[in-house]
């Protein structure tokens, strides 16, 4: 059953090149409301831990030495259908094939770099938001 509430990070290629507010406007514009934001760094063990899932495999260091080079901004997000829609509206993973006007189409360089996260699955949603965030910071 699809829940309301998706789980995203600007990535630290999106914040170093200044992208960050125009990102959160087109995420509210598209009428998700932002539950829970902060803008902080990750280290190694933190990043590693977010993506267990692709510890084996061959991009997974690489993953890690990115999502660490600079600040990014993990947001717990609100709307109808979250996880489907934002998955929509930030494109496909390889900014190459994402459709024209979504965010990695607009602000994204590679599939390394490619300026945002967005959870797959409704239980994924639930876990990563739960990874950074405490209930009660989810308001
Ligand atoms: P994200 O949605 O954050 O989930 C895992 C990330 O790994 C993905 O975005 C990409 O930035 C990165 N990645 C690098 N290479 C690949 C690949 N071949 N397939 C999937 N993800 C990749």
């Amino acid at each position: 059953m699809a829940t309301n509430i998706t789980f995203t990070i600007i990535k630290p290629d999106a914040i170093a090149k200044g992208h960050t507010g125009k990102i959160i406007d087109q995420i509210i514009q598209a009428g998700f409301t932002v539950k829970a934001a902060k803008l902080t760094y990750l280290d190694a063990r933190t990043a590693g831990g977010f993506y267990d899932i692709h510890r084996a495999r061959p991009f997974f260091n690489d993953l890690v030495s990115f999502m660490t080079s600079g600040p990014c901004m993990p947001m717990v997000l609100e709307k109808e259908n979250a996880v489907a829609d934002f998955r929509i509206l930030i494109g496909a993973t390889n900014p190459k094939d994402a459709a024209v006007g979504t965010i990695r189409n607009l602000y994204a360089d590679s599939i390394d770099a490619n300026a945002i996260h967005g959870s797959d699955s409704d239980e994924n949603a639930a876990r990563e938001a739960s990874y950074f965030f405490s209930a009660v910071e989810i308001f």
